[in-house]
């Protein structure tokens, strides 16, 4: 009972004080590294032995060398060299004594120790802890880390490690590429501490062999930085087909397919129009070019995906060839000859009948994608035979198209019926008319009576006399008309035994 009545005790009196320590300690690092010219913070925690006492009863002295005066509570007492750089961080009520020297010059090397004095109570100076400050003059590469694989779209985290000695002012840290930025501060040993600076975001195409640099900007306005080449995977982009576009029909082609991707495209497919699988190569050899190859097209893939180039249409040329219909008609209005040509590049057409030094002009060309349609329009006879003459680069041939006799023949035929139609129709109303002429004659006097009786001629007589010369005019214009022969003028054919036939049949 007794006893556990002391503990009792003992525990309440621990609750009262229970700041209370045994000895005189300093809780510094052995050395702290600085930056010349920016900032450095010694972290400084001591113990003192006995009650907790207040703030305003401390006076905390910083010393270099044990002998010059880096910090003092009352300023004044502070050396001139390191008047205005120094200050104490903490509360020395809280036992601590952190010091900040800013900024740090190469000669603040240190070493350091601090001493403490408690008003009304003791003082000590801690001269077995001492700092000594290491000091850099440029400042350490910050640690740039791209541990993921990139991918156009695919959203990545890259970090930046950044060490410093000034948590008061820590180095701000920048990136060289827009995205979502945060920070973490973490304390190390020895008063040193690291920034850990991450950069968030989606890359792109673009990104890829692009520049990425991390830059740290210490108090006092040094700075470094690090960089990093970025590697994006993407997919094939800008996919085409390198080759000659204009091929002799009948020859090689070698065609290429070109991608720009990351990585390298490692399978290349090549397709007709219809989507005929062609090769798999990169370049493809395309053998036999037909002029009916159409277009073509290359996909080119890689672990991120494929493309299409766009379809390449081939100017596949060849000599000219004459096409079915390509002949010479007649009929009443003439003759009419069709020279219908396939080549490429489009032909030169020449036409000419039996003189191949005099040209026939065309009266009509027309083109309709690889054929080229001459059209000649003559009249009846201009010749028997039409020469059609057709050149391009790929070479020249020439067609003979006969003119048919046959129905030149059976034309002229039908005219020359129509032509004696016309005559015996002529002679048959001719030989009417005369008819007429004569049923009327009996009522003229002869002529040797009205030699002897020229007075006494009646009126109906006169009229008669009158109206006679009409019947002897039209005779005369039948005369005229056989005699003149206008229809052979007009057809000056020969007539053969044909005719002849016919005409004897009419
Ligand atoms: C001393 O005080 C400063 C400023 O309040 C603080 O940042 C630091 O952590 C303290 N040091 C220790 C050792 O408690
Ligand atoms: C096409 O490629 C083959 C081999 O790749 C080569 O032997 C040939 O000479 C090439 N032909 C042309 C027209 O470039
Ligand atoms: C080329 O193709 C044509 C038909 O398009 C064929 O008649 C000819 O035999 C082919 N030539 C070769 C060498 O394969
Ligand atoms: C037509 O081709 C032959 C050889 O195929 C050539 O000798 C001739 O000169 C060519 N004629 C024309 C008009 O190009």
């Amino acid at each position: 009972m007794q006893i556990s009545c002391l503990l009792c005790v003992y525990a309440i009196w621990l609750k009262v004080s229970p700041a209370v320590s045994e000895s005189w300690n300093a809780e510094v690092p052995l050395t702290v590294n600085g930056l010349a010219g920016s900032c450095v913070v010694i972290p400084c925690l001591f113990k003192y032995p006995g009650a907790e006492r207040k703030t305003s009863h401390f006076k905390g002295i910083w010393y270099m060398n044990s002998y010059e005066t880096v910090f003092h509570t009352e300023t004044s007492k502070i050396s001139s060299t390191f008047q205005q750089r120094t200050s104490l961080l903490g509360d020395l009520g809280h036992r601590n004594c952190s010091l900040k020297i800013n900024p740090l010059r190469s000669s603040d090397s240190g070493p350091f120790t601090f001493r403490i004095e408690i008003e009304d109570f003791d003082k000590f100076t801690f001269g077995h802890n001492k700092v000594s400050v290491s000091i850099k003059d440029s400042p350490d590469q910050p640690t740039l880390s791209i541990s993921e694989e990139m991918s156009s779209g695919k959203k990545v985290t890259i970090t930046c490690l950044v060490f410093h000695s000034c948590p008061s002012d820590p180095p701000k840290i920048t990136w060289s590429h827009k995205g979502l930025t945060s920070s973490q501060s973490l304390k190390q040993t020895n008063g040193e501490w690291k920034i850990i600076s991450s950069l968030s975001f989606t890359p792109s195409k673009s990104d890829h062999q692009k520049h990425l640099t991390c830059t740290a900007e210490f108090l006092g306005g040094k700075k470094s930085s690090s960089m990093e080449t970025l590697k994006v995977k993407y997919a094939p982009e800008n996919v085409a087909v390198v080759s000659d576009y204009s091929v002799v029909e009948g020859s090689d082609l070698n065609m290429t397919c070109t991608s720009e991707s990351n990585p390298a495209s490692h399978t290349y497919h090549w397709f007709t129009e219809g989507g005929t699988l062609l090769s798999e190569k990169h370049t493809f050899t395309l053998k036999n070019v037909s002029r009916h190859i159409g277009s073509i097209y290359c996909r080119a893939i890689n672990t991120e995906g494929q493309a299409d180039s766009r379809p390449i249409q081939l100017n596949v040329l060849f000599p000219p060839e004459f096409k079915v219909g390509s002949s010479c008609t007649v009929d009443i209005t003439g003759v009419t000859c069709l020279c219908i040509v396939d080549s490429h590049p489009a032909s030169e057409i020449k036409l000419w009948g039996a003189d191949p030094s005099s040209e026939l002009r065309r009266t009509h060309e027309e083109k309709h994608g690889s054929l080229t349609i001459v059209t000649l329009q003559g009249a009846l006879g201009i010749s028997d035979i039409v020469h059609c003459g057709a050149t391009n680069s790929q070479g020249n041939y020439t067609l003979t198209l006969q003119v048919p006799y046959s129905l030149i023949h059976n034309i002229k035929v039908y005219i020359s019926i129509a032509v004696v139609a016309l005559i015996v129709i002529i002679i048959g109303l001719s030989v009417w008319i005369t008819k007429q002429c004569r049923r009327n004659a009996p009522e003229v006097t002869p002529q040797p009576k009205m030699e002897v009786n020229a007075t006494s001629l009646s009126e109906p007589q006169r009229k008669f006399k009158d109206v006679s010369p009409s019947c002897y005019g039209s005779q005369h214009v039948y005369g005229n008309m056989v005699s003149e022969g206008p229809y052979e003028e007009e057809y000056p054919y020969e007539y053969d035994n044909d005719y002849e036939a016919t005409y004897a049949n009419v």
